[in-house]
């Protein structure tokens, strides 16, 4: 098995007026190619900061993140947005959905960012995104603009963005928190189908014991740390 992402000892201090906030105090975890890992732990424990660091959203103020090969932690901001775009899919707790473009339109635009923006060779998928978009129940709300989307179809709309491009990584952060129990079924479905048909590699962050049931791993934080279960724990 590969290893695909490495953080060793990350620490993450965030600095409001004169006074610092210690979210991550040394956080280690190791994630094999195709892992379903569910990160789980109270509200302000830090678990939206990890997933950030991992991602190369932020930097660390201590430690190691390697992705794939690639260390994020020394490379410059620019090449970490390249990284970033290449192999991670991101579903962020609120959809950050184009509000002028149609949910395909949105698709499209995740193209052409992770083929190196708007003058890069994004190449037509349009069977890509309908194929995306059925898996996901959305074939009949293509060329609807979020505003004409419910809370569901939006957030199906992120994740469908998200595995567009098929990343490396599938980073999700509470991403049935706000949806009902058929929405959510239908993108923890989604996860599952991912993960196991293309071995495909997601963290999960949820509050959701049921949710977190159909993962692989389940890691517990607390107060910045890591408390439980970090080795294979096999579901
Ligand atoms: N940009 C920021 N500036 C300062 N402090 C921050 C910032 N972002 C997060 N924090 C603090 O860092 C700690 C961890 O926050 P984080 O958002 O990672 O928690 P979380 O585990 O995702 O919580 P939740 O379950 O509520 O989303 C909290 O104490 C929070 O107040
Ligand atoms: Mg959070």
């Amino acid at each position: 098995m590969k290893t695909i992402l490495q953080a060793e000892n990350v620490e993450k201090v965030y600095r409001v007026g004169s006074v610092d906030v210690a979210a991550l105090r040394g956080v280690s975890l190791d994630l094999e190619e195709g892992e379903f890992l569910a990160i789980m732990g109270p509200s302000g424990c830090g678990k939206s900061t990890l997933l950030h660091l991992l991602g190369g959203l932020l930097t660390p103020s201590g430690g190691r993140i390697v992705l794939d090969g690639e260390d994020m932690t020394a490379a410059s901001d620019a090449k970490r947005t390249d990284i970033r775009r290449r192999k991670i899919g991101f579903v962020f707790q609120r959809f950050n959905l184009f509000p002028t473009l149609t949910a395909e339109g949105n698709l499209r635009l995740a193209e052409r960012i992770h083929a190196g923006g708007a003058g890069g060779a994004g190449g037509n998928n349009s069977e890509r995104r309908r194929e995306v978009l059925s898996l996901l129940k959305l074939e009949d709300k293509m060329h609807h603009k979020p505003l004409e989307l419910s809370g569901g179809e939006q957030q199906r709309v992120a994740l469908a963005r998200a595995i567009v491009n098929r990343p490396a990584i599938i980073l999700a952060d509470e991403p049935t928190g706000n949806l009902d129990s058929e929405n959510s079924a239908i993108v923890l479905n989604m996860f599952q189908e991912m993960n196991y048909r293309f071995n495909q590699t997601i963290i999960m962050i949820t509050h959701n014991p049921e949710a977190a049931a159909m993962c692989r791993r389940i890691v517990q934080m607390r107060d910045g740390q890591i408390v439980a279960p970090n080795t294979g724990l096999q579901v």
